[in-house]
C-alpha cells in the first residue's frame, strides 16, 4: 500500500487543527533539527501528527494521556493494526446497511462499557463509537462509562484503512505512555520540546466540559501543571502550552496572567466547536503560552 501522510484518526474535543498554524509559528525548532518531542496530553494528536510529518530527523517522540481506552487505541494501531482493520470493516458494512441503527449502536456502547473484550475488540469499539456517536464526543461518567448518544450519520467512515496504516507506520518511532502528565519528565534529553494541551479551564460554570476521562482537571491541577512548566524551564526544555482565555469573558479574571506572568502569553483566535448547538459555535480567543 502506498504511504500516505498520517493524520488524526479520531474526533476529539479540543482538537488543535484550528490552532495548528499558531503553534507551528511558535515552534522552537526547524525542519532539519534533531529533537525530542513530548506531548503529555495527546488526545487525538493533531500536533503530534504535524510534528511526525514535519521533522524527518526527529529522534524521540513520547506521547501520554490519562485516558486508558485512548492510549490502548494508540498501542493497538501501532502494534496490531492488521487485526483491527477487518473488524472495523465488518462493523462498517453492517452499520451502513442498517436503516434502524440505534439498537446496534447501543449494543456496541454497552459492550464497550463492560471492558471485558480483548484489546483489539475494545479498540475497534472505541473507534466505532467515536465515528458514529453524536458529534464525535468522548464523555464518560464517574464510573468511566461512556455515555454519548448515537449521532445521525447514515454512512460514516468507520474504517479509514489507508490512514490507519499510515498512522501505524508513523507510530513506530513513538513511545506511548498512559498516566499522569508529570511522568513524562523522565524522557527529557537534549533539545526537548513539550507541547501541553491540558483540559481547558472552563470559561464559566455552565461551559464546563469534563468529558475526556473520569479524572477531574481542576484549578489545583492547572497550578500543578504550571509548576511542571517551571521544572521544564529549569531543565532548559522548551514548551508551548494552550489553554482557554478566561480573561476574554471576564476582564477581571487574571488566573493565567498571574500564574504564567514569567512567561510569554499570546492570545490567538480559535473557533471552538464542542458546543452541541451549531449557532453557538463562536469565535473565541485562546491562550498560547511559551517559555
Ligand atoms: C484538550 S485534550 C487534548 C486535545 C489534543 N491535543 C487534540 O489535539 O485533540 C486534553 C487531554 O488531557 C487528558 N488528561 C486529563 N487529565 C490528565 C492528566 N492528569 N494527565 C495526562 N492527561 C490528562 C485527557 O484525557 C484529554 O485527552
Amino acid at each position: 500500500m502506498s504511504q500516505k501522510i498520517a493524520k488524526p484518526f479520531l474526533k476529539w474535543a479540543g482538537g488543535k487543527t484550528q490552532l495548528l498554524h499558531d503553534i507551528e509559528n511558535k515552534f522552537p525548532y526547524q525542519k532539519d533539527d534533531t529533537l525530542t518531542y513530548i506531548e503529555p496530553f495527546v488526545g487525538a494528536g493533531s500536533v503530534l501528527f504535524w510534528v511526525l510529518n514535519h521533522f524527518p530527523n526527529i529522534k524521540t517522540v513520547v506521547i501520554n494521556d490519562i485516558n486508558e481506552d485512548l492510549i490502548q487505541t494508540y498501542q493497538i494501531i501501532k502494534n496490531n493494526v492488521q487485526a483491527l482493520i477487518p473488524l472495523l470493516k465488518e462493523w462498517e458494512n453492517e452499520y451502513h446497511q442498517l436503516v434502524q441503527k440505534k439498537e446496534y449502536y447501543y449494543a456496541k456502547r454497552t459492550l464497550f462499557n463492560t471492558r471485558h473484550s480483548d484489546a483489539v475488540t475494545q479498540t475497534a469499539l472505541f473507534i466505532f463509537l467515536n465515528k458514529t456517536c453524536f458529534n464525535g464526543l468522548y464523555r464518560v461518567n464517574k464510573k468511566n462509562h461512556y455515555n454519548v448518544p448515537i449521532g445521525s450519520y447514515k454512512t460514516p467512515l468507520i474504517c479509514d484503512e489507508e490512514n490507519l496504516y499510515a498512522v501505524n507506520q508513523a507510530l513506530k518511532k513513538v513511545e506511548i505512555l498512559n498516566g499522569d502528565f508529570e511522568h513524562t519528565i523522565d524522557f527529557i534529553t537534549k533539545n526537548t520540546v513539550f507541547y501541553l494541551d491540558p483540559p481547558y479551564k472552563p470559561l464559566s460554570q455552565s461551559s464546563s466540559f469534563k468529558a475526556y476521562s473520569q479524572y477531574d482537571f481542576n484549578d489545583q491541577a492547572q497550578i500543578r501543571l504550571k509548576e511542571f512548566c517551571d521544572t521544564l524551564d529549569a531543565k532548559n526544555c522548551k514548551w508551548i502550552l494552550s489553554n482557554s482565555d478566561v480573561k476574554s469573558v471576564n476582564p477581571n479574571n487574571h488566573f493565567f496572567d498571574d500564574l504564567y506572568e514569567k512567561y510569554h502569553i499570546n492570545r490567538v483566535s480559535a473557533k471552538r466547536n464542542i458546543n452541541a448547538n451549531p449557532t453557538k459555535r463562536v469565535k473565541l480567543t485562546e491562550s498560547l503560552i511559551a517559555n
